[in-house]
């Protein structure tokens, strides 16, 4: 299609990639040989045929249970640098990724480790690819708030190689206000803030999200467009949705891409952009996001430039680096 080279082409910045969610079943199968750890699937297809989802807590399970073959640094740096060389391809200039580390330290991998080995690939496709990144902590909404708060105790020594926080996982009863006591200690290190809110969760998570954790930016947010108050704010202060069309498909937030709200936030004047999420898991990359959208939602050129512009005015980028991009 005539659109898809300008897809490829356009300078785009990702902003909502769990790097959990980038691990391929081929690497899955390789790391569990190295390990020497034994998993529940015969093939690589076999992995591949269980990824159907219903909803966020079916992938969710699977996705949690796929991280158990991360052990060592080396095994987050291959993963990294796996994701950072599709990036490059996609024509990705900068990434602010997601980590979930209760994920990895409730099985006794140590904080650095996984800390490291992330940051020695983001390092990496820095000096190679010129792709600059930042790196959010994920705290894990399905657990407690005290699980949260060792966390961040986990990570203070460390607090110079981490960008801000994020809220993920299951979001259905577990409300922002839950955090909002640990996210104000965030913000008192100097952390900044995005939140995981109206994914599955309701239009009141959002507002949850932004006034009691002083979120930036929120992660999907796609519910958004049942608020009508809500809409009307994001519009007025620019707050980014970080939207995710090939997750909320495959999640059934959406039942065909084609009904997705994509081009209705646009045309609210929001700052939303298309993001992978957990591209493993749900069918692709960032490319392969706008390409579907493209083809579903009859995407313009016009739509396809503002995503990528909004990708690079909703990032972390000091502003001079922004107006480089734009
Ligand atoms: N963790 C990884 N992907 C996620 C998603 N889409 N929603 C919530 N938590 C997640
Ligand atoms: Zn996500």
């Amino acid at each position: 299609h005539p659109l898809d080279q300008l897809i490829r082409k356009l300078p785009k910045a990702e902003l909502h990639l769990h790097i959990e969610g980038s691990l391929e079943p081929e690497m899955m199968f390789a790391l569990a040989e190295r390990n020497e750890i034994v998993l529940p699937y015969a093939s690589v297809e076999a992995v591949r045929a269980a990824y159907n989802f219903t909803d966020l807590q079916s992938f969710l399970d699977l996705y949690y249970a796929g991280a158990g073959v991360l052990q060592t640094e080396q095994d987050f740096f291959d993963l990294t640098w796996a994701y950072l060389k599709r990036a490059q391809a996609d024509h990705i200039v900068h990434t602010e990724i997601f980590f979930d580390p209760q994920t990895h330290t409730a099985r006794g991998v140590e904080f650095l480790t996984v800390l490291e080995g992330i940051r020695r690939a983001l390092a990496l496709a820095e000096k190679q690819f010129g792709i600059t990144s930042k790196l959010i902590m994920c705290f894990l909404r399905h657990l407690s708030e005290e699980d949260g708060f060792a966390t961040l105790q986990d990570a203070m020594p460390y607090l110079d190689r981490i960008d801000g926080v994020g809220l993920d996982s299951g979001e259905r009863g577990n409300p922002p206000e839950k955090f909002a006591r640990l996210f104000a200690r965030c913000a008192e290190l100097g952390l900044p803030a995005v939140a995981h809110a109206g994914e599955e969760g309701p239009a009141d998570y959002i507002w949850q999200a932004l006034d009691l954790l002083h979120s930036r930016r929120i992660d999907h947010g796609v519910r958004c467009t049942e608020d009508p108050a809500l809409v009307a704010r994001l519009a007025r202060e620019q707050i980014p949705l970080t939207v995710c069309p090939l997750s909320n498909l495959k999640l059934c937030v959406v039942n065909d891409l084609a009904e997705h709200n994509l081009r209705e936030l646009l045309a609210a004047g929001l700052c939303a952009m298309v993001n992978s999420d957990d591209p493993a898991y749900f069918g692709g990359y960032l490319n392969d996001n706008f390409i579907a959208c493209r083809d579903k939602l009859a995407l313009t050129a016009q739509d396809i430039v503002q995503l990528a512009r909004n990708s690079i005015s909703a990032s972390w980028l000091p502003a001079e680096q922004q107006a480089f991009w734009l």
